[in-house]
């Protein structure tokens, strides 16, 4: 399609739709989940306003590798994987990107991609899709100020529980970023649902490319994984607690944080790094009344822990075959020197 259609399409654009993640979402969230055995709650729990930013500082600690090997190569690859999600087909010699991306967040790395897509085809349409509807913003203004030629649409949802209404635009390809290794937060069967979910939006011949951290080995110890997530500053810690803040202010409840325990554990046949808050003491904590149900009084022993993120870690096997299982061909992987993260873009079959 000719780059001069864009505007035309642009002008049939929905307005950019923003819905907060809803106080009843967090009260059935956190009900269900703490009251459960063992207790646990949700990693999207994590990212409020400050949960954002803590994720951010994050993304900037010496011990978490994952954001600096996946910039890394999209510094190197970007425009390789732009001009492979761009290769012609018999139905379409000459396709147009359109950039749709899964929990951007503030997209800081998506604008490498974007710079290539621009070299490429000269101007491009970007749909971020995240519950944080600051970050987003954030996302909006940066890109807005640094990479002419990008049109941002923002759209504030949660893409993991419901087939995520894509605004896939028309006569464009589609390319779907799901990068930061996003997809490590599920189990292998619900990895699959949310691939499978994004897949029935796309059509054959759209793209996709997934970042996925990988699994120990011979270039990559548990220790160098299990820091990654446990670091020195405790920047990681007061991410995790966060999560209890958040809950006090959005729920009223009584959490106290400082009487719980950060813990990173590897679990080796799950393939994945688990975070907890391991309850210092024995301890009662309250939440009163809400829309999802009657007041809690939750009991913790000493030791008892809330399970709050799985950050499952990829073989390049796993990868292939969740692909597969969701109907996309990987076309190509990019890998860091040390095998310690990969990119990995996938056609829709
Ligand atoms: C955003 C899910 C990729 O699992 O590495 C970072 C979140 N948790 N440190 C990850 C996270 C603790 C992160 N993901």
């Amino acid at each position: 399609m000719p780059v001069t259609a864009v505007a035309d399409l642009l002008s049939s654009l929905r307005e950019p739709l923003f819905v907060s993640s809803p106080v009843e979402a967090v009260a059935s969230e956190v009900r269900s989940g703490l009251t459960a055995t063992p207790k646990l709650l949700s990693p999207w729990l994590f990212y409020d306003e400050e949960g954002s930013r803590l994720f951010e500082k994050i993304t900037e600690l010496p011990e978490y590798y994952l954001t600096r090997a996946e910039r890394g190569l999209f510094t190197e690859h970007a425009d390789q994987i732009i001009a492979r999600a761009s290769e012609p087909t018999g139905t379409d010699p000459a396709p147009l990107l359109t950039l749709i991306e899964l929990g951007a967040g503030t997209a800081t790395k998506t604008g490498i991609l974007l710079s290539a897509a621009i070299r490429h085809q000269h101007t491009v349409v970007y749909q971020p899709v995240d519950v944080s509807e600051s970050a987003l913003a954030e996302a909006t203004e940066n890109i807005r100020a640094n990479i002419p030629g990008v049109t941002v649409r923002c759209q504030v949802a949660d893409y993991t529980s419901q087939p995520l209404p894509l605004d896939r635009l028309p006569n464009t390809r589609t390319l779907a970023l799901y990068i930061g290794s996003s997809i490590g937060n599920f189990s292998p069967n619900d990895a699959l649902d949310v691939l499978r979910n994004l897949r029935a939006q796309l059509l054959p011949g759209d793209q996709l490319l997934l970042g996925t951290d990988l699994a120990p080995g011979p270039s990559k110890s548990v220790s160098q994984l299990i820091a990654a997530y446990n670091d020195n500053e405790g920047v990681t810690a007061a991410f995790n607690k966060n999560i209890l803040v958040r809950i006090n202010r959005e729920l009223g409840a009584d959490f106290n944080s400082d009487a719980f325990e950060h813990q990173a554990r590897w679990n080796a046949s799950e393939s994945r790094i688990e975070m907890h808050l391991v309850s210092a003491i024995e301890q009662t904590v309250h939440i009163p009344a809400n829309s999802a149900g009657p007041a809690l009084t939750l009991h913790f022993k000493r030791g008892e822990s809330i399970h709050t993120e799985n950050s499952y870690k990829f073989t390049m096997a796993r990868v292939e075959s969740l692909l597969s299982r969701a109907g996309f061909q990987l076309t190509q992987t990019w890998q860091h020197s040390q095998h310690l993260f990969a990119v990995n873009l996938a056609r829709a079959i």
